[in-house]
């Protein structure tokens, strides 16, 4: 289609004149009624979730020039984001993007939107398949617990030399057996018990043993890590090999401990922690927030599993474009699994 019609037409014959005139009236016309610019309303169960903060921010600014969005923080209320659905779907938003405050709570929301014919996309804390299964137009994009978990634990077994059957030096007491601590996420939460599980298992599997000392929850938070780490560190503070959390903001909360009670010194005075110092021992978490690569570059954090944020903001944004009409099925960088799931590949990210 020629999107300048106005060149089209000839000016040498009066009444061709005319028509043109009416015709330019009848584009400035049109070219002066605003558009409508698809608008998203973006919902996120928590702000001081680091990751989760640093996940919306990524859809912002890559739905940027392609939808409007709105940003809310829901202060782990379900009922705080309910209202804020309502309070969107009044400025009536095109899409709904929601991280639940409660996975269950995603049933409600879907019964709503579909009698409002407003698609939803799901992201980060996963509705049960049967609630999704109401509607074709809901969707989740996520990442597999399970591959984080395992990832973990060969990230682990990698570092006590790849042989069960003889652990290298950071098997510190030689017994054969990796002495360790778990931070547990959210209890009921899809990742903190999918990867507690998975991790353990993995070192089964592969015929490691690991001798879990203790275990907390601390709901993804790192002042909540740092104050429950107290009475494990006191406790096992000679025994310690291996600390496994469900995620960096914890690890980096149980280092910011570990390093009061005497882990983590520079005893050669080079500036960084040597993982060859006898008060360095392997924290591993996952996410790959932008404080735990840090971590990581400074000694402290072992290692972490990227949780790919950027590509999933991409794929919600994709999705968003195909529901708006705007994109295909065919033209999305990770296809639909199913016809309602996108599922993005977790990473192995440690220091070089
Ligand atoms: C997990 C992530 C946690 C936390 C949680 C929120 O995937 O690893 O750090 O952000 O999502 O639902």
């Amino acid at each position: 289609m020629n999107k300048n019609p106005v060149r089209q037409f000839n000016f040498r014959r009066p009444g061709i004149v005319a028509s043109a005139v009416v015709m330019i009236a009848v584009v400035f016309a049109f070219s002066s009624c605003p558009a409508h610019t698809p608008a998203a309303g973006i919902f996120v169960y928590n702000e001081s979730d680091p990751f989760m903060h640093e996940f919306a921010e990524q859809i912002v600014r890559q739905a940027k020039g392609r939808f409007a969005t709105t940003l809310y923080y829901a202060n782990n209320s379900q009922l705080i984001q309910n209202e804020q659905i309502e309070a969107e779907r009044a400025k009536k938003s095109d899409i709904l993007l929601v991280n639940p405050v409660d996975r269950l709570g995603a049933f409600a929301i879907i019964r709503k939107m579909k009698a409002e014919n407003v698609p939803v996309i799901f992201f980060n804390r996963e509705p049960l398949a049967a609630d999704l299964a109401l509607w074709d137009r809901t969707f989740y994009v996520g990442a597999r617990p399970e591959q984080s978990g395992q990832l973990q634990a060969h990230m682990v077994i990698d570092l006590f030399g790849g042989n069960p059957d003889a652990p290298n030096e950071y098997d510190r007491n030689g017994d054969g057996v990796i002495q360790a601590i778990l931070f547990k996420g959210e209890q009921g939460h899809q990742d903190a018990e999918t990867r507690t599980t998975e991790v353990l298992r993995s070192f089964e599997k592969t015929g490691w043993k690991v001798e879990l000392l203790g275990m907390e929850i601390a709901n993804w938070n790192r002042d909540e890590a740092y104050s429950k780490a107290g009475s494990l560190l006191a406790a096992w503070k000679p025994a310690l090999e291996l600390v496994l959390s469900n995620n960096d903001d914890m690890a980096l909360g149980v280092i910011s401990r570990m390093r009061q009670e005497g882990w983590f010194k520079d005893s050669n005075g080079n500036g960084r922690i040597d993982q060859k110092d006898a008060s360095w021992i392997p924290v591993v978490g996952i996410d790959g927030i932008a404080d735990a690569r840090e971590s990581i570059a400074e000694g402290y954090l072992y290692g972490t599993v990227t949780n790919n944020s950027l590509q999933m903001a991409a794929s919600i944004v994709e999705l968003t474009e195909m529901l708006l009409g705007e994109r295909s099925g065919q033209e999305l960088s990770v296809p639909l699994t199913d016809g309602k799931y996108i599922w993005v590949d977790y990473q192995p990210y440690i220091s070089r």
